[in-house]
């Protein structure tokens, strides 16, 4: 099985690497050098992490040599299974999805991994709709367990099935969502996410107690302002504006004590600082 994954950024190089892990070739694609430069780093890193607590039995090398690079969608050539993960933005997601579309088979796959946008959109961006399926990882997506799968009103039943295997054959579990705005996974979890900024802005306790409410008092791994930091300020805003404007409810708006820090460059943990200094 020959698989193509497009975006070689924090999602896109941890697709990569759990397909290799199975022992898939990969072709990892992103328009920008530094990009593949950092997911081959980032990847060795995590493979020898894996390696280390007897996780994974191959030789991180080994498996870093099933990944190809390239560094143009021109460079796409025909593959089973093709995943894109480039930022969430609708054009920048349709110019990837054409360039698939113009080398895919009338059998391969086309996945994206978008936590936010409409499923049934970004078909419409596919030659072959009924192959066109969402395929939602999480992070960091060697560790985590789930696949969300989105299906359009036009993905067929074999697109679903075969989906589904490849998510059993990657060790993973699935869910299954319609095409509705934040699927199920944010859809949940962006209110989470919200409720705890508005706490801190409305100075209802600090930011280190609200986190360790939900950490101790409901076991999440981490904190609803820590986890913002992870996923990345950015991507929560953008994910929040995405799910305002499609149910239009207060419950989804992005607090400014968000904006603020976006735009002032605070995007979390990738950028050294969000509601915690890194
Ligand atoms: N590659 C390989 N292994 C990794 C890894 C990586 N990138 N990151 C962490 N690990 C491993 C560590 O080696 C460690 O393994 P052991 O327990 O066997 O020693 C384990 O994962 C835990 O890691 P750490 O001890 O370093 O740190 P931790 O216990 O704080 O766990 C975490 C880190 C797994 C990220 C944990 O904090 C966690 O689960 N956080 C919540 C993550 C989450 O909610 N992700 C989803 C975000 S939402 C999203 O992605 C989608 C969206 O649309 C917004």
């Amino acid at each position: 099985m020959k698989v193509s994954v497009i975006g070689a950024g924090t999602m896109g190089n941890g697709i990569a690497q759990v397909f290799a892990q199975k022992g898939t070739d990969v072709i990892l694609v992103d328009t920008f050098p530094d990009a593949i430069k950092k997911a081959l780093e980032t990847m060795k890193s995590s493979l020898e992490k894996l390696q280390r607590k007897g996780a994974i039995r191959e030789d991180p090398n080994i498996v870093l040599s099933r990944i190809k690079t390239e560094t143009s969608l021109s460079a796409l050539s025909e593959s089973d299974v093709y995943i894109e993960a480039v930022p969430e933005k609708p054009e920048i997601k349709k110019t990837a999805i054409e360039a698939i579309s113009s080398v895919a088979r009338p059998d391969s796959i086309v996945a994206s991994n978008t936590s936010s946008i409409s499923i049934n959109l970004l078909s419409s961006y596919c030659k072959f709709p009924q192959n066109f399926v969402g395929m939602h990882f999480f992070n960091p997506v060697p560790v985590m367990k789930l696949v969300e799968i989105v299906k359009s009103n036009r993905t067929s039943e074999e697109t679903l099935n075969k989906v589904m295997s490849l998510v059993t054959l990657l060790d993973k579990q699935y869910v299954v969502s319609s095409d509705y705005p934040g699927f199920i996974s944010n859809r949940i979890l962006m209110p989470l996410l919200n409720e705890a900024m508005l706490a801190l802005e409305q100075g209802i306790s600090t930011k280190e107690d609200i986190d360790k409410t939900m950490k101790l008092g409901m076991n999440h791994p981490m904190g609803p302002l820590e986890l913002a930091d992870f996923i990345g300020l950015d991507v929560t805003r953008d994910i929040m504006e995405v799910l305002y404007r499609e149910f239009g409810d207060h419950r989804y708006k992005p607090p400014i004590i968000l904006r603020n820090l976006v735009n002032s460059g605070k995007l979390g943990r990738k950028s050294g600082e969000g509601f915690y200094k890194y």
